[in-house]
């Protein structure tokens, strides 16, 4: 795919404050409180008309790239519930906590790993100076039950991370598909964590997706896959983002690894708030497999077809999130620009076109002239079949523009008068606000080569 254009920035070109995209997120429908009317839930979101299409097209974009365009990468598809037993194969009953401690003063409430190390040895509240109370430690694994018998009920848990299901169907797609190691399975789904600080908008939720590629690979060439999946992600999330400069790895130090992890680095991008994590990419060995064989009591072996060595094979996991994708990219595509004729400023989300919720506005240059409107509307529904296309006739042309490029629609059509002369259009680029004229006859495949990836 195209790259979105760099956007170079220095070291005092301003971050976009969080509230801006919270607010621009209700207003235009991307983003709501999940059960607002009841007070809402912390750490729970609904997404919205224009949410849900951009949702919709960051997964796709993701699957594209990571299933269809690897050969030997294939998907798969599993339950939010699994058996008991898989968490505590996965060491997530035992290790999955996080260690608390609440201000005695100003009542607010730390993750001990986020305190500044100052703070933990003088036990000091990092916001009022307060004394800290004792750590206190959460299993993040929320749980359920399954049955409706008092007494009968089993207990089970949300899944905690997606990528499990892909360790117990390991042996299932290895006998019903045709893939050979080195190869990887990917999946998209729903986790669920009981974060104990939920917060910073769709950062730390407590229901989230995630992406996942499990890629199995002879212990012998780990290394050289650890290297190609960490590069390939990195150039990935390049590729979508304006502001470059702002993306680097962070390796994580021997204490801050998971307790699955040999090596760890985090893809982190800079917002306001600080260098955060994206996406990770972890050693993760032959943990998971081993784990589960021991756990399950079956063989969770590989046999290579050409040596007939039989082996645990091992694994690079590159694991990121759909919703932090989604805060990230409209974090880095927000700007509000001046207007070069000093009028108004523009609010502009500088999304990449494949990603853009919307890809066309249609626009009657006046609703009150019937065969513009007409003609408008017929060019509306034939772009409709092949992209997201929005017909707006409300308001002056400009204000039109202006409602588009707040929610980063990359192209908007408008029919005026020469159009029923010539049957040619505007079609107006959101970024330059550059115009062209193109007959309607080639208008389709003028907008689809720049708002596919191919
Ligand atoms: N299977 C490995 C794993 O779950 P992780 O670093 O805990 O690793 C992977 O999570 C990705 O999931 C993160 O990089 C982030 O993008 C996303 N993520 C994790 N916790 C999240 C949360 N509470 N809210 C939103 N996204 C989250």
């Amino acid at each position: 795919m195209t790259q979105v254009e760099n956007k170079p920035t220095t070291s005092d070109t301003p971050f976009v404050p969080m509230e801006k995209i919270v607010a621009l997120c209700k207003r235009r429908g991307f983003v709501y409180p999940n059960s607002e009317i009841y007070d809402g839930v912390a750490g729970i979101y609904d997404f919205g008309p224009l949410g849900v299409e951009l949702r919709n097209n960051i997964r796709r974009y993701w699957w594209w790239s990571m299933v269809q365009m690897n050969d030997n990468v294939v998907g798969i598809e599993g339950a939010i519930i699994t058996h008991p037993r898989v968490w505590e194969a996965s060491g997530h009953v035992e290790n999955f906590v996080d260690r608390l401690v609440d201000c005695k003063n100003c009542k607010r409430r730390f993750r001990i790993d986020h305190l500044p190390a100052e703070n933990v040895i003088q036990n000091k509240c990092p916001e009022c100076g307060g004394e800290l109370t004792e750590p206190r430690t959460f299993n993040l694994l929320m749980e359920t039950y399954l049955g409706v018998v008092e007494g009968e009920r089993m207990k089970t848990y949300l899944r905690g991370e997606a990528c499990q299901n892909i360790f117990l169907d390991f042996v299932n797609v290895v006998k019903s598909s045709r893939v050979q190691i080195p190869f990887g399975i990917c999946q998209i789904g729903k986790a669920f964590r009981n974060e104990v600080t939920p917060g910073n908008f769709l950062f730390r939720q407590r229901e989230f997706e995630q992406w996942d590629l499990q890629f199995f690979v002879h212990p012998s060439e780990m290394q050289q896959w650890f290297d190609y999946w960490k590069e390939k992600r990195f150039e990935w999330y390049k590729g979508l983002i304006n502001h470059k400069d702002r993306l680097h790895f962070r390796e994580h130090g021997p204490d801050e690894l998971a307790h699955y992890a040999k090596q760890a680095f985090d893809i982190e991008y800079k917002t306001i708030l600080g260098w955060q994590e994206w996406e990770g990419i972890h050693w993760r060995q032959d943990w998971d497999l081993s784990r589960h064989s021991e756990y399950s009591h079956k063989d969770l072996s590989y046999t290579d077809q050409n040596t007939r060595e039989r082996y645990i094979p091992w694994i690079v996991e590159t694991s990121g999130g759909v919703d932090r994708t989604f805060l990230y990219l409209l974090l880095d595509a927000y700007e509000e620009e001046p207007d070069p004729a000093g009028k108004e400023s523009r609010t502009v989300l500088r999304l990449h076109p494949a990603i853009a919720p919307v890809k066309v506005a249609v626009l009657p240059l006046q609703k009150n002239k019937e065969e513009l409107v007409t003609t408008a509307r017929d060019v509306y529904k034939k772009l409709q079949r092949l992209m997201v296309a929005q017909y707006d006739d409300v308001a002056n042309i400009g204000r039109r523009y202006r409602r588009q490029d707040e929610i980063g629609t990359p192209y908007c059509v408008t029919i005026d008068f020469q159009t029923l002369d010539d049957r040619t259009v505007t079609v107006r680029e959101r970024d330059h606000m550059t115009q062209v004229r193109i007959s309607i006859d080639e208008l389709p495949m003028y907008l689809l080569e720049r708002v596919t990836w191919q």
